[in-house]
């Protein structure tokens, strides 16, 4: 939250745009009535600007009613300023610089990619997947001749409501579900509807990077949480949103990406509690609870929330079918009518074919039979990294499901060299900077496991562990 990001907003002198944000903020409930708001010293500091600049934006927001005074205390919220949720403003679009540090190290071409968290083309029916698209336009004749709605096709949504009430007791109606091009437009939506420069958005550390480059790109003040093997340190959390008041809170609890680990069921329940508290919305991302190796995982937050506080966005593309690139979005309809809105301005809603295809194709008997054997190729695939890395020092955590193993290095490793070199050898890892928004995790690298076959697996392994130690020889237990 610094000055320059202030300058990007139209307004002429600095107070009145330090006296917008804090209206705005004052405006979605942030500081309830008769809450203190921070003192000049503190947002001078975290708005870097001037202490007279937040006193006079203070004098102006008393002059106009929003705030009053108390003697030797400080500014406090008066009532009846706050609008409710569903009567916010329309998204700002920022004009920060956008940038892509996935897709970038994504479109390196190479043999060896444990670059890409993907399926395996090859583990994907390909034979029967014909059969489903011949059987849609069969169906459908004039498929090719219409939009979807924008929210997404009727029939698709339906059955998924009938999917999660069987599967998680989620009970959903249609019109709470909106079907999104994959779960990155998803939270592009979702930044796009909720989050305006300078907001506050809780993200964990590491995290999926294009999610800090989404938030970065709405100019969000970041603020990142640590999560561990086995979730957060709520008490930090519950500070934080204290501190903060984020707008959100964008987390990936299962499988998390790139780390693999899971928050357990009674963090779960407690976060979605601490969440209503301070009114911080929670975006759970979820692209692969099918991809367990040992039990299931446990529910999503969304199915503890009774008060409308989380968004589920669920993908179906990752190991379903990424050629179609279908996911959706769950949430209480007071934001619904925003996504949709926001939707419009991106696209006439995801294309019809590519719904009416999934729908036929995931809610069959032998796909679900399908996931039950990709489960036990990808846990394979999972042991034959594990195994190919276990002759170095590097750590890791072995994941109970997902894509990735995120591995740490020794501190002595040349990462920026490893990386070129592998590159130069045909193997592209992503350096664990990328999903860090404090742009360090300089000795992690996150390694997929899910891309490639058995045999490239093995030999790419065998060559990045060659190549790791002919630039870091100490690191090499038997000296070889
Ligand atoms: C946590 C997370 N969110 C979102 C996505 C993007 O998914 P989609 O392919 O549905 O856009 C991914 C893909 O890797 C992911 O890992």
């Amino acid at each position: 939250m610094k000055r320059n990001a202030l300058s990007n907003v139209h307004s002429d002198k600095l107070f009145e745009q330090v006296y917008d944000y804090l209206l705005e903020r004052i405006t979605r409930g942030e500081w309830r009535a008769h809450e203190k708001l921070p003192s000049i010293r503190t947002l001078a500091i975290e708005l870097n600007v001037h202490r007279l600049t937040v006193f006079k934006a203070y004098q102006m927001l008393k002059q106009n009613r929003k705030v009053y005074v108390k003697e030797k205390s400080g500014y406090y919220v008066l009532p009846n300023n706050m609008l409710p949720l569903d009567s916010q403003h329309d998204p700002i679009v920022s004009a920060y610089v956008q940038e892509s540090s996935l897709s970038e190290i994504h479109q390196v071409k190479a043999v060896y990619q444990f670059s890409i968290a993907l399926l395996d083309p090859h583990l994907l029916p390909n034979q029967f997947f014909s059969e489903y698209v011949k059987r849609v336009f069969d169906l459908y004749p004039k498929v090719l001749g219409t939009y979807s709605t924008i929210q997404g096709d009727r029939e698709l949504r339906e059955a998924l409501c009938h999917y999660f009430t069987k599967r998680y007791h989620f009970y959903l109606s249609a019109d709470e579900l909106l079907i999104t091009s994959g779960s990155q437009e998803a939270i592009d939506l979702i930044a796009r509807v909720l989050i305006k420069p300078r907001d506050a958005v809780l993200l964990e550390r590491p995290t999926y990077s294009p999610a800090i480059d989404v938030f970065r790109r709405q100019g969000a003040n970041i603020i990142p949480i640590e999560i561990h093997p086995h979730g957060y340190d709520l008490d930090r959390v519950e500070m934080l949103m204290q501190q903060y008041k984020p707008r959100l809170f964008y987390l990936n609890p299962t499988f998390h990406n790139p780390t693999g680990f899971v928050v357990p069921a009674e963090q779960r329940k407690r976060l979605v509690e601490i969440a209503h508290k301070y009114k911080c919305v929670l975006v759970e991302d979820d692209p692969c609870p099918d991809i367990y190796f040992e039990e299931k995982p446990p529910l999503p937050l969304f199915s503890y929330d009774t008060a409308g506080y989380v968004i589920y966005i669920r993908s179906f593309s990752k190991y379903i079918a990424p050629g179609l690139s279908i996911a959706m979005i769950a949430c209480h309809p007071s934001f619904m009518s925003y996504l949709i809105r926001a939707k419009s301005l991106s696209d006439s809603g995801t294309p019809l074919l590519n719904q009416k295809i999934f729908l036929h194709y995931f809610f069959c008997e032998r796909m679900q039979k399908h996931l039950a054997k990709l489960r036990i190729a990808l846990a394979i695939r999972r042991d034959i990294m594990e195994q190919e890395l276990s002759v170095t020092d590097w750590k890791w955590s072995s994941p109970t499901g997902g894509f990735n193993l995120w591995i740490r290095l020794p501190e002595s490793t040349p990462m920026e060299s490893l990386l070129s070199k592998s590159i130069e050898q045909s193997i592209t890892f992503v350096p664990g900077s990328i999903f860090d928004p404090q742009r360090e995790f300089k000795s992690w690298i996150r390694m997929s496991y899910s891309f490639l076959n058995e045999q490239q697996l093995r030999e790419g392994l065998k060559r990045l562990v060659h190549l790791s130690r002919t630039l870091h020889p100490e690191g090499n237990p038997s000296g070889d």
